[in-house]
Parts: structure tokens; sequence; C-alpha cells
């Protein structure tokens, strides 16, 4: 097949962007997204051009590393798929697609589609330890928790940091990753005792990397690689309102 591209090229932070088109060529099917960019870029390299910055590590949909805008979705048409897990045979030879960085204020462009994600580390760094003494590992039926619980807390923790619920949010919004931070341990006996602090640092972390209010749209939700759900979200603001009026 062969694919025109339109990818946002910025040379750093502060430089000016713009689109430019590209030609993909030849691109196979079984090819992954991020395989048909290298194509790409192996071309600009021969050519002596600078190659398209984006970021990937795993290219196997678990370590949240890779995001891109295709075509204004986060991460591309499929359903709960990172974009290194799309697939070329999603598109027909000819067809155009229009790739762009993640747009929120709290995720800075660094250079073409790679933006600044730190905040979300500075938020998980604010939740601090859990001071319970987990010992070793322990058998799995040796602690005592409800299958129901113990499933939504893996279901939470299935997040993978990548965010997207930010860029699909219209007020860059990271009240669904900080919500699965938070009810990942909520739901479970080791997270009870900093339950509380928790919720607030992280919150008020959140605020203070300048993301903006969840105002309940779900956008997040549907285009969520993992699925996290939005009743994180309803326990996360439970909990903040609970700590807010607890002595
Ligand atoms: S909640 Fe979903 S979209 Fe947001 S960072 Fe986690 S995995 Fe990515
Ligand atoms: S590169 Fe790891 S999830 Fe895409």
């Amino acid at each position: 097949m062969r694919i025109h591209l339109r990818v946002w090229r910025q040379a750093g932070p502060d430089a000016p962007g713009r689109l430019e088109r590209y030609t993909a060529d030849p691109v196979s099917p079984d090819m992954s997204f991020l395989e048909m960019l290298d194509v790409v870029n192996e071309d600009l390299i021969k050519k002596g051009e600078e190659p398209i910055a984006f970021d990937s590590d795993c290219r196997e949909g678990i370590c949240g590393t890779c995001g891109i805008m295709v075509d204004g979705r986060p991460h591309g048409p499929d359903p709960k798929t990172t974009v290194c897990q799309l697939h070329m045979r999603r598109y027909k030879d000819g067809d155009t697609i229009t790739l762009e960085p993640w747009r929120a204020e709290a995720f800075p462009i660094l250079k073409d589609l790679v933006v600044d994600r730190s905040a979300f580390d500075r938020i998980v760094q604010a939740g601090g330890y859990t001071s319970a003494n987990v010992g070793g590992a322990p058998d799995g039926n040796a602690i005592l928790i409800p299958k129901t619980a113990s499933d939504m807390a893996m279901d939470a923790a299935q997040c993978i940091g990548c965010g997207a619920c930010v860029a699909a949010c219209k007020n860059a919004s990271a009240a669904l990753f900080t919500s699965a931070k938070i009810a990942h341990l909520a739901h479970l006996p080791q997270g009870q005792t900093e339950r509380t602090t928790r919720v607030v640092a992280m919150v008020n972390r959140m605020d203070a990397e300048g993301f903006g209010s969840c105002s309940n749209e779900a956008e997040c939700e549907a285009v969520c690689p993992k699925g996290i759900s939005i009743r994180n979200i309803a326990l996360m603001n439970r909990d903040f309102w609970k700590a807010l009026i607890s002595p």
C-alpha cells in the first residue's frame, strides 16, 4: 500500500509547528502503525532529512509510552488499542492520515509528536508510599479480599499512563488517570491507612500541574486503551470530599 501522511513537525518546545506531507511506501497490511512510521523515517534518514520524533518502547500495548493523535483520535480508530497495536490493515491503499501530538497545557510538546508527560509521574509521587508492612510475596489466598474488590482494583491498575484520556478531554483533565491510580489502592486493605491523605495529595498535585476539571462527559473512557471506567472518578471525588470534611 501507499499511505499519505500529514504530520505535525515542531523542532522544539518553543518553535512554531506545522503539518507536513509525507508518503509511506511500501506499507504492508501486516505492519503496525509505528512500523509504518519507521518506513517513513528510514526514507527521511536516507535523504539526509530529520526523522519524525515519536515515542515508543514496548510496542506491545503495555508500557504507555506511545501516544499519537491519529485523525483527531488518541491512539487512532480502534477501541481499546494503543497506537503501537494499531495495524495498517485498518487502512486502504491511498488513504491520508493526519498525525498530531497530544494537545494539553500540562503536556508541553518537546518535538514533533513527543510531549512531556512527567506531570503524571509527579501526581503518582504525590501519592507517596503505603505504610502497610506487606513482607515477602504472600500466597495468593493468604490475604482475604472479596472477589469484587480485587477485580475493581485490578481493573484500575491496568492504567498504563499513556495520557490519551487527557488528550481526548476538552478540559485536558487528568481525572481518569489520577482516579485509576487512587482506586487501585483504595479497593485493597493495604491502601486504607493513607487513603485519605493520598487522595488529597494526588488531587491537589493534579490541579497544580495545570490539568482541567472533569465535566463528566466520558470522552476519556471512550478512548482509553485499557478500558478504565469513569466509575473510578466517582470514587476519587467521593474520597476527596470525605477527606476534606474529616478531622
Ligand atoms: S486512564 Fe487510560 S487513557 Fe488515561 S492514562 Fe490510563 S490507560 Fe491511558
Ligand atoms: S509502545 Fe508501549 S504501549 Fe505502545
